[in-house]
């Protein structure tokens, strides 16, 4: 085996033993940038750059201060995002667009970050010599792309992910993993509680009879049949039982984002067919059906809805039927 290709099988040994057993997704990618920076020959930069709100930004990095906001189609790295694929740049100042970050750059590769089949960032190597990075070199960091990936849990901030979503109807064949099941009822029975009664409770259906069983009585919902999960939020009844159960919800719905789901809230409480699906699950009399929530992995990206503006619903002290919008 060629010298170059057992140091870079070596590098990604000493990866896993850097990330085995580690999920902070930042903590990986900084030991992961010092540990090709250190350990590669001519290297003058390398890190990260994450996707944020749809663009690519900055992140774990060793080597001289970089730009910080990469669009998507710009440059090598917006280009490797919006292709899919890694880029060998054998020459940086042939390649149309490129950002140059550091004068010394002469070649460059990137190589998309994924999670769960999305694209999460990308990571990018520069070289002060042309030509030093080949298909050699693409194997090995792909594999090493994928190792941090199989580690982190590359999860969205709070208010990201509630910016960031929209409802979605239309999902990809693939299973939602149960611990992220487990972290989206362990988000909704955090919600806020009336006098903390908490009476809502989660039905949890990802059987495709079930789930078409479902569809045949909620009119409208068809995409649970397709979606590979269904969350039944039920609550007993009480006061506050629909506010607990819709704030539980919405809880969901967020911590579904931030973990690279997507889902539409299909259901209310006043639907015509909300005592079927309550008769369905054999619900008990004194509980009832708060909302049927379709999850999975989106198909598409749907546009952004129109929404009105902070001025349009924003009062200060006192409702002001005059104020300018
Ligand atoms: N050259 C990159 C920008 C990032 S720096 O190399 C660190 C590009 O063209 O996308």
């Amino acid at each position: 085996m060629e010298d170059k290709e057992k140091k870079l099988r070596q590098i990604n040994q000493q990866l896993k033993a850097l990330v085995s057993g580690e999920d902070d997704y930042l903590a990986n990618l900084s030991n992961a940038a010092a540990l090709l920076y250190n350990e590669l020959e001519k290297v003058n930069w390398a890190g990260f750059y994450l996707m944020k709100e749809g663009e690519l930004v900055l992140g774990p990095f060793q080597g001289l201060p970089a730009c910080i906001r990469i669009k998507v189609g710009n440059g090598v790295c917006g280009s490797a995002v919006e292709d899919e694929k890694t880029y060998v740049v054998e020459d940086v100042h042939q390649f149309e667009g490129h950002i140059a970050c550091d004068s010394a750059s002469e070649s460059e590769i990137v190589v998309p970050l994924y999670a769960d089949e999305r694209i999460v960032g990308v990571l990018d190597i520069d070289s002060p010599i042309k030509e030093r990075f080949d298909d050699i070199d693409k194997k090995y960091l792909e594999e090493f792309a994928k190792i941090i990936s199989k580690e982190s849990k590359f999860q969205m901030d709070a208010l990201e992910s509630l910016k960031s979503r929209r409802s979605v109807r239309s999902f990809k064949d693939k299973k939602v993993e149960d611990e992220k099941i487990i972290e989206m009822i362990d988000a909704a029975r955090l919600a806020p509680s009336g006098k903390n009664i908490q009476p809502v409770e989660y039905l949890i259906i990802q059987d495709e009879k079930k789930r078409k069983e479902i569809t045949e009585i909620a009119s409208g919902g068809d995409f649970i049949a397709e979606a590979p999960l269904c969350i039944a939020v039920i609550s007993k009844k009480c006061e506050h039982d629909i506010e607990d159960g819709s704030a539980a919800t919405e809880n969901i719905l967020i911590s579904a984002k931030a973990q690279g789901l997507d889902s539409c809230w299909v259901a209310g409480y006043k639907k015509d067919y909300s005592s079927g699906i309550e008769e369905y699950f054999s619900l008990p009399e004194d509980y009832r059906l708060i909302s049927l929530l379709a999850i999975g992995y989106s198909n598409k990206d749907p546009e952004p809805p129109a929404k009105k503006s902070i001025e349009e619903v924003i009062h200060y002290e006192n409702f002001d039927l005059e104020r300018e919008v």
